[in-house]
């Protein structure tokens, strides 16, 4: 049982997009300790002012959870009795708020909604008896926010310390309807290994959420650099000095380098929203914008990284009209792009087999509730070749396929 307003050490866990948990640990390995990746987060320990800085430095993390509880049960009574056994009333008064929100993957407890209110009603009932009044649940804007993680019997109880997901930046008035959160889009820069002194590209940026977070990470700027608020500026004994020598200390890491960023889309609203959003946070000085068709791609510099996350199916579009899409980002890839190395994010496996280039890497993410790839491509002189040799192997096989003879395939291997 840790009381998180009187232990010097507290063990917390940074939650992320799935497939993102090696970026998430390595991104905020220099600003705390015991530091493991776990299944959708990372765990690390540290004090509050760590607290404090994984929050405002954070690219990819979208919770950062202090643990309050840990035990085992597989019933609803032993979960009454052993949350109802904390000393909430050391730290939760009859007049502050809190919320809770539990996930359940378990076959004793099914109904996470039933969980919630096992859990409430343990916490209420202990502060009553304590002080004879209870606290308030609000779920908008509590002052204390908890998450129940229940795996099979093993009950995990977390005070959220971030409010909303990090990745609510604060630079995003409009979005395209299809758009990537900030915190996986920064996930899959640090993952394309991004150096902030190439140039970066992005041929199909919608809301402009790549580009933007490129310029945040070539700037050195702190993901949490423009958001408003984190719950634990509402906590007990919050330590406002504490915090602005933490982000006064970041904002000396700035930096003012010349950075080659652009972004582009064939659709002029996407391009406007793109431009306002980067006018929010008064980085669009430091990204070229312009309105372009994907076919008339050509980087400006080579050495890049084009990064981009075509439509696929799953919102936007229809899969049949996506197929030539997916075939002439193939081919202007192998004609264009040459000595870049392109990353290409989506979630339809058949839509990117028709890029018809072989991929060197292939990263599983998750988009929300989506399977996604990250499918990275080194556009090289001679991979025409091999893309040749791949469309003769393909054709071959089908023919084999058609006549049954599949006795030849050693033979044409
Ligand atoms: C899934 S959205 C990208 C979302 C973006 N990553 C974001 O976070 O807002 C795909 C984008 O590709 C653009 N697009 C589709 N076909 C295109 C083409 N032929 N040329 C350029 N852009 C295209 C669409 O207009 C759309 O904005």
């Amino acid at each position: 049982m840790i009381n998180p307003f009187t232990s010097s050490t507290l063990e917390c866990y940074l939650t992320c997009p799935r497939g993102l948990e090696e970026v998430t640990a390595k991104d905020i390995s220099p600003h705390c300790k015991n530091v493991k990746t776990g299944s959708g987060g990372v765990s690390f320990t540290g004090d509050l002012q760590t607290l404090y800085t994984v929050n405002l430095y954070s690219r990819t993390g979208m919770f950062a959870l202090v643990k309050l509880l840990e035990f085992s049960a597989d019933n609803e009574k032993d979960l009454y009795y052993q949350i109802a056994d904390y000393p909430w009333y050391e730290w939760i008064n009859h007049d502050d708020t809190f919320s809770i929100r539990s996930r359940v993957f378990s076959k004793h407890f099914t109904d996470s909604n039933f969980v919630t209110l096992k859990v409430k009603d343990a916490i209420v009932d202990r502060i009553r008896q304590k002080t004879k009044r209870r606290p308030d649940v609000d779920k908008d804007n509590p002052r204390y926010s908890l998450f129940v993680f229940i795996h099979e019997d093993k009950v995990s109880v977390f005070l959220n310390s971030s409010g909303s997901s990090l990745s609510k930046r604060g630079y995003r008035q409009k979005i395209h309807k299809a758009a990537i959160n900030e915190a996986l889009g920064a996930g899959l820069i640090l993952l394309s290994g991004w150096e902030p002194s190439q140039p970066f590209y992005d041929p199909m940026c919608g809301s402009g959420t790549l580009p933007i977070e490129a310029a945040m990470i070539g700037r050195n700027i702190p993901g949490g650099n423009y958001r408003k608020s984190y719950t634990f500026k509402g906590w007990k004994d919050f330590d406002p000095r504490l915090w602005n020598s933490v982000v006064r200390e970041s904002r000396e890491k700035i930096r003012n380098d010349k950075l080659h960023i652009f972004g582009s889309d064939n659709m002029g609203a996407n391009v406007d929203m793109a431009k306002r959003n980067a006018r929010q946070i008064l980085i669009h000085t430091h990204i070229k914008f312009a309105k372009k068709e994907f076919e008339d791609f050509t980087p400006e510099f080579s050495g890049g990284t084009i990064l981009m996350n075509p439509p696929y199916g799953e919102r936007i579009g229809e899969e049949k009209e996506l197929e030539s899409l997916y075939q002439l980002i193939g081919s202007v890839l192998k004609q264009n792009c040459v000595n870049n190395d392109a990353f290409i994010f989506s979630g339809n496996k058949e839509l990117t087999n028709l890029i018809g280039l072989k991929s060197q890497r292939n990263y599983v993410l998750k988009n929300g509730k989506i399977d996604c790839r990250l499918l990275h491509y080194p556009i090289r002189e001679g991979n025409y070749v091999g893309y040749l040799l791949y469309i003769f192997k393909s054709a071959i096989n089908e023919i084999i396929i058609t006549h049954n003879t599949r006795i030849i395939v050693g033979v044409w291997y």
